[in-house]
């Protein structure tokens, strides 16, 4: 297991790069297995998730490689429809290879992923969208079978705007017969990548991005190389590290677009942020007025993938702040860590109210996933004094080079292995 040491409490100066998006890449490979032809994957980040997903393509029978960052997959030689239960559950995006499998191979089986830890991750909504598609399912021990003659196109509306479940019904619909239209689809950017990329490969997928996607089947999908969106977590990230630590921050490679919830919370506790084509620059004193409410939502409301960085800059900011997780259950874990480093936070169900101090203290911390153990590591740079963020196997899944990234920065933080 591996832990951060940081020195806390210096300004961050200097430029990152954001890393290709780990929610657009996920999808994309579960895509890459719909055609035979020879798939590249540009700038594709090294990152736990997506090597775990490379070796379920592998499992699956598909031949992976790295060419420098591009990753070329060839699936023609793929033979198996199960998808292995250790990385299943590791990877609980690993759902939505459904909808591609079965696509494939006329059918699927898999580990039911079960709950991870910021929340129960239901699937009702992506079995019920393949149910819709003619896909006959059955459980057994813990795993989903799937079986499907021919997917047909159907008409679904999804109860919540899921993204994953968007994502397997679109993978599903691209070579069924005859129209799919989803109803109440997710809105995420990541959906748009994933549409833009499908129709590189033949598909007639349109709507992306917005409630309603239509997807009209084809028979035959092709090869593609394509570099995924930039990832706008890892983006607002950098950006929240900036307003809490203070400095002057150029962000590359990035699209604005993407997090402007985030960037107009900024705005408003006085962080000076310029975008220009696809950089963003953030000025900020590390005074910080309280963001006073933060309230996720699906896209494009705020991120909950960004609401831990936002709890950790409240807990610093002057006055109170209300933070509401309306997505998941749990997504409060990294909380009594940072009450371990002096935040003044109080939990009721999904809102957490903060109190903020004028500085945090370093203090021994443990993560417990992915978008906590970043907010720690933020919580850790900020504070005054010498902090330990333990268990980085739940940043790695999620941020390439990220202790790199932020020495660059200026930040006293190095890995250690225990
Ligand atoms: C995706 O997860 C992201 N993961 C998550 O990012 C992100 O937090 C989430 O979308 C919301 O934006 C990937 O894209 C790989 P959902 P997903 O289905 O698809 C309920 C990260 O840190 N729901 O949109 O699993 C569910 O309980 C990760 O990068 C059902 O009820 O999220 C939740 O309340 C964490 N039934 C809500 O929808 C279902 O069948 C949103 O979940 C599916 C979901």
């Amino acid at each position: 297991m591996d832990k951060y040491i940081i020195e806390g409490g210096k300004p961050l100066y200097g430029e990152v790069e954001i890393q290709s998006a780990k929610n657009a890449v996920l999808p994309l490979l579960a895509a890459s297995i719909l055609t035979d032809e020879r798939v590249v994957l540009h700038r594709c980040p090294r990152i736990r998730d997506v090597m775990n997903m490379i070796g379920i393509l592998d499992e699956l029978g598909c031949k992976t490689r790295f060419e420098g960052d591009s990753l070329v997959i060839d699936s023609s030689d793929a033979v198996s429809h199960e998808i292995p239960s250790a990385l299943a559950k590791e990877l609980r995006s690993s759902i939505f290879m459904l909808g591609s499998v079965i696509a494939r191979f006329g059918k699927a089986r898999i580990a039911y992923p079960g709950g991870c830890d910021i929340g129960l991750r239901p699937i009702d909504l992506h079995l019920k969208g393949l149910k819709s598609m003619s896909v006959e399912i059955t459980e057994d021990g813990g795993y989903i079978n799937c079986s499907c003659v021919k997917l047909k196109g159907a008409d679904v509306l999804l109860d919540c705007p899921s993204v994953g479940a968007t994502e397997n019904i679109i993978l599903a619909a691209v070579k069924a017969s005859g129209y799919t239209v989803i109803r109440n689809a997710a809105k995420e950017p990541e959906i748009l990548d994933l549409q833009n990329f499908l129709n590189a490969m033949g598909a007639k997928v349109a709507g992306g991005g917005t409630s309603t996607v239509v997807v009209c089947g084809v028979k035959k999908l092709g090869g593609v190389e394509y570099t995924p969106m930039p990832d706008r977590i890892e983006a607002g990230t950098f950006l929240i590290a900036s307003a809490m630590c203070g400095g002057e921050m150029l962000l590359k490679r990035t699209d604005a677009n993407n997090i402007v919830s985030l960037i107009h919370k900024l705005r408003e506790i006085s962080c000076k942020i310029a975008v220009k084509d696809d950089k963003i620059e953030i000025k900020s004193s590390g005074v910080r007025k309280s963001p006073k409410i933060v309230e996720t939502m699906p896209y494009p409301g705020f991120p909950t993938d960004l609401q831990a960085q936002m709890t950790a800059l409240a807990c610093i900011s002057e006055g109170s702040t209300l933070i509401v997780e309306n997505l998941f259950e749990t997504r409060f874990k990294h909380v009594p860590e940072l009450i371990r480093m002096g935040a003044d936070i109080t939990v009721r169900g999904r809102a957490a109210f903060v109190r903020g101090v004028k500085t945090l203290k370093g203090a021994d911390v443990v993560a417990s996933d992915l978008r906590g153990g970043a907010a720690l590591t933020l919580a850790a740079i900020s504070a005054e004094g010498q902090s330990s963020v333990t268990d980085l196997s739940h940043i790695d899944r999620g941020y390439s080079d990220f202790e790199y990234k932020l020495t660059e920065l200026g930040a006293k933080i190095r890995r250690v292995h225990i």
